[in-house]
């Protein structure tokens, strides 16, 4: 079976890392990268740091509109697609990457697997919800990383081809896990920070970054949380904090984005993380840190239930709120599978001869 992995963004780097290296080894494996990101922190020290296999194709669509820069994605990886011959595509996530990949394929007629099929936050102002709910509708084979998500599917009228497999970031996050001590130990020390005595900090979600009562709204918050507060910025954020002429108090550290290997070590003995990322989330619940999510809503529904992740939104008043409830009971089960989603995925095609 030959088939083609499209990746773009830094979250599908983390996604693809375990799936590649099993895919390999049953099957050929074609990597398209559409450049969506492109900076190096952002794109190819993960291909370094993650053993991925370096890319066949590098798109160089870059940044853009919308609109602009999921055409310029579609009608590049359909040349590509044109001349490979796969007998399947497989997307990661919720990206424009993913959307493009797609919408490329089907209409090609070539079959598409999806993994991490079936999440959804019911906002569709998020251009993330669309990118889900339409790749969903047109692959042929969905991975579901939580039952929430296949139960998702079904309400949806999604049946056929449809398992859940786990979450495959558990399983890159087991990978490095044993290392996350001593990492955090080094890392903390060049930081100037103390083990559980720091908040980690992400934001990047168009909604914060783009509107600017939001983002200062955020800012507030953090200038009054009285604890060194460490922020690992991603671009789009930078360009936005400068925008608005941010001021930051001096417990405030902001920093370049990290790697894989750091930003879980950061996780780690952060004492409560504050983010809008899909996966930093379920990192902070897989490793048992309390986290507050700067939006109104979640994909990860889960992380909430168990008390583990709290929705506070914008508002400073209440994300100063979520900082300081306490620690929540361990939670009773993990709803991410059992970290072997990647051999579950590549397994589902071996179980059919194929
Ligand atoms: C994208 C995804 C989002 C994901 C995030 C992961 C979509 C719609 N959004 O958001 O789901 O959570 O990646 O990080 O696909 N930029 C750089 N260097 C880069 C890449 C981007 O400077 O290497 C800047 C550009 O100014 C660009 C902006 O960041 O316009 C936004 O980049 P883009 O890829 O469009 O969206 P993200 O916010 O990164
Ligand atoms: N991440 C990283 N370095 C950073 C910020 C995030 O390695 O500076 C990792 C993070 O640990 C997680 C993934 O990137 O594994 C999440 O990506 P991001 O927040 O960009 O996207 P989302 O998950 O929201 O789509």
């Amino acid at each position: 079976m030959r088939f083609a992995s499209i990746v773009g963004a830094r979250p599908q780097f983390i996604k693809i890392a375990p799936v590649s290296a099993l895919l390999r080894q049953h099957h050929e494996e074609v990597v398209i990268h559409t450049g969506q990101h492109y900076d190096y922190m952002l794109s190819a020290h993960f291909f370094k740091e993650l053993s991925i296999p370096e890319p066949d194709y590098f798109l160089e669509c870059g940044s853009g509109t919308h609109g602009a820069q999921t055409a310029r994605m579609l009608a590049a990886i359909e040349q590509v697609l044109m001349k490979e011959q796969v007998d399947w595509v497989l997307v990661y996530g919720d990206t424009n990457s993913t959307l493009a990949a797609a919408l490329a394929a089907t209409k090609l007629h070539i079959p598409i697997a999806h993994v991490e099929a079936g999440l959804r936050s019911f906002n569709r102002t998020m251009p993330e919800e669309v990118n889900r709910i339409v790749t969903d509708h047109i692959s042929d084979r969905l991975f579901c990383p939580t039952e929430t998500a296949h139960k998702q599917l079904l309400a949806e009228g999604i049946t056929q081809g449809v398992s859940v497999v786990g979450d495959v970031m558990y399983d890159t996050l087991l990978h490095v896990q044993p290392r996350l001590a001593d990492q955090a130990h080094m890392l903390l020390a060049t930081l100037g920070l103390t083990p559980h005595n720091y908040i980690l900090t992400t934001v990047h979600r168009a909604a914060n970054t783009d509107d600017a009562a939001t983002m200062q709204a955020i800012a507030y918050a953090l200038n009054k949380l009285e604890m060194p507060v460490l922020f690992p910025v991603h671009p789009r954020t930078k360009a936005c904090l400068h925008r608005y002429h941010i001021q930051w108090e001096p417990f405030v550290q902001l920093i370049e984005p990290v790697g894989y290997l750091d930003m879980l070590a950061l996780q780690y003995a952060a004492y409560r993380i504050l983010t809008d990322s899909g996966g930093i989330q379920k990192e902070a619940f897989l490793l048992g840190v309390p986290c507050v999510t700067l939006r109104e809503e979640t994909e990860w529904i889960e992380t909430v239930q168990s008390g583990w992740n709290i929705l506070a939104g914008s508002n400073w008043q209440n994300i100063l709120n979520a900082v300081a409830r306490p620690k929540p009971q361990p939670p009773q089960s993990n709803p991410f599978g059992r970290g072997d989603a990647a051999r579950r995925i590549v397994q589902s095609w071996q179980r059919r001869g194929e």
